[in-house]
């Protein structure tokens, strides 16, 4: 499973790829509106052609990195979508385009096909595509045949949309459990959104059907909130997960690892830690004997 950081924060995305476990980033309106009002607020000229250039330099190439088009409609999507990919990936080479699957809205306005449209385009021009708010298996399947490298479930917005729906308040890395919620007014059910019981069964039932079909197109399970969503995403077999850096620093931290970091430092006596000093040449083999 190859992990992804999910964000637009450059000082993050480099940290992280020091740390060699990175393998590529995504990044949406809504991250990269977060990065600019915070620059805006710093002095200085806020230049984004250059923020891009640098994301792009600090993920390095053979490490995908997608940027979202604005426009709702095929023809604009597929304009801006070879725009970026001209532009930029002349960079790293490790451009991709996020195109949203479906453009209508909720008061029903845009497109139905217009993202399938707009996939199927860039696909033809050999431009790698992410194809972005994937909501249901279908969804995924119609995105796959489009041509999409990579398709993005909304896992941790499926959790969301079903405690909303159901008015339990929660708090945004709240877990919630993959097999799902009971349903308080059918005790012997459990809480769906479109028949789906969680975003990993979400990513699951994706899963199944690309695996029963040997669809090439690899699966991002995107909107993680948890480190124990991450742990399920990589037990069902997800090929990449996207995460927010605090998931991310999150999953290396345990109170079992402080409290043995904790003993071990005590516990290190003066004829160890001369033993790690720099020394003399080391004595050969046969000195030993
Ligand atoms: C994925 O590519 C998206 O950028 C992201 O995972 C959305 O996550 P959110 O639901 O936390 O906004």
């Amino acid at each position: 499973m190859k992990i992804f950081l999910d964000t637009a924060h450059l000082d993050h995305i480099r940290e992280a790829v020091s740390w060699g476990i990175i393998s590529g980033v995504t990044t949406n309106p809504s991250l990269i509106k977060k990065e600019v009002e915070s620059l805006r607020a710093s002095p200085g000229e806020m230049d984004m052609e250059s923020y891009i250039k640098n994301i792009l330099a600090a993920v390095g190439r053979m490490c995908p990195v997608s940027l979202e088009v604005a426009a709702l409609d095929a023809d604009g999507m597929v304009e801006q979508g070879m725009l970026l990919y001209e532009k930029y990936n002349q960079f790293a080479g490790n451009v991709v385009i996020k195109i949203p699957v479906c453009t209508i809205n909720s008061k029903g306005e845009g497109g139905f096909y217009e993202g399938i449209l707009a996939i199927n385009r860039l696909d033809e021009e050999r431009i790698p595509v992410n194809a972005t708010l994937i909501f249901s298996p279908e969804q995924a399947l119609l995105a796959a045949k489009a041509g999409a490298d990579y398709v993005s479930p909304f896992a941790g917005r499926v959790d969301d949309r079903i405690r909303r729906v159901a008015g339990i308040p929660f708090e945004k890395s709240d877990y919630f459990p993959q097999e799902g919620i009971p349903d308080g007014s059918n005790p012997s059910s459990v809480l769906r959104d479109n028949g789906l019981v969680s975003g990993i069964d979400l990513v699951e039932q994706i899963l199944d059907i690309f695996m029963q079909y040997k669809i090439e197109s690899e699966v991002i399970a995107a909107s993680i909130r948890n480190t124990i969503q991450v742990r399920e995403m990589a037990r069902a077999g997800v090929h990449i997960v996207t995460l927010p850096f605090n998931v991310l620093t999150a999953m290396i931290t345990h109170p079992g690892t402080a409290e043995g970091i904790d003993g071990f430092t005590a516990d290190l006596v003066p004829e160890y830690l001369d033993a790690l000093k720099k020394g003399p040449e080391a004595p050969g083999v046969r000195d030993h004997v």
